[in-house]
């Protein structure tokens, strides 16, 4: 399997709006693949306008965020491509897509990097931050998983943001603890 970096992707529609979603950017050899699985916004903004930025950013809320209908996350304009990047990014890399291979679920946009910048210190690994992203990932799959699956997962993930989470941790987990109750809650009623 190769190697998955979990990052904020921002893409641009033809005019000119920004959008952002949380993606795993493949690696292959010296370029990312982008996968979205259809039907999907960043798919549709990629066609119009073929380019991205992968932002790396360790506020963990704008992952939880984006999953929970929180979208307004300040951009700044990159330095290369049409394409806004995270105001909060750590490091970003601006990307222009060079291929794309066609598949009916899941199309691969190959991108080559075409600029890059950092912009804040990486302060060190946090184990509530990898839960929120997993958390994150479990409730973009809500509706593939089962309500067991997801609160024995939960519970697991859970241990590690009681004992190390800072503040933003916890308000992102508390978003995407209150999206997975509501599903649960509409699912019962
Ligand atoms: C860490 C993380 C990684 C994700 N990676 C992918 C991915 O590679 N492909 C995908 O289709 N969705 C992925 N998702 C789910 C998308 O963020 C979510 O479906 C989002 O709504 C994308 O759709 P959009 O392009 O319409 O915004 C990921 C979610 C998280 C939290």
């Amino acid at each position: 399997m190769p190697l998955i970096r979990e990052t904020i992707v921002t893409t641009c529609d033809a005019h000119g709006r920004a959008h952002l979603a949380p993606l795993g950017l493949i690696a292959d050899r010296d370029s990312w693949i982008i996968a979205p699985f259809r039907p999907s916004t960043t798919l549709e903004n990629l066609r119009a306008v073929p380019y991205a930025v992968a932002n790396a950013t360790d506020d963990v809320r704008v992952f939880a965020g984006l999953l929970t209908g929180r979208h307004d996350w300040p951009t700044v304009p990159a330095d290369v491509v049409p394409v806004p990047r995270l105001a909060a990014a750590l490091a970003h890399s601006e990307l222009a897509v060079s291929a794309v291979s066609e598949d009916e679920q899941r199309p691969r946009f190959h991108c080559r990097v075409v600029a890059a910048g950092a912009h804040a210190a990486f302060t060190g690994f946090n184990r509530a931050q990898a839960a929120v992203i997993e958390a994150a990932i479990l409730v973009s799959r809500l509706h593939l998983l089962s309500r067991e699956h997801v609160e024995g997962e939960l519970a697991r993930l859970a241990v590690a943001v009681d004992k190390t989470a800072g503040e933003n941790e916890r308000e992102a987990w508390s978003w995407l603890i209150e999206r997975v109750r509501g599903e649960e809650a509409g699912a019962s009623r």
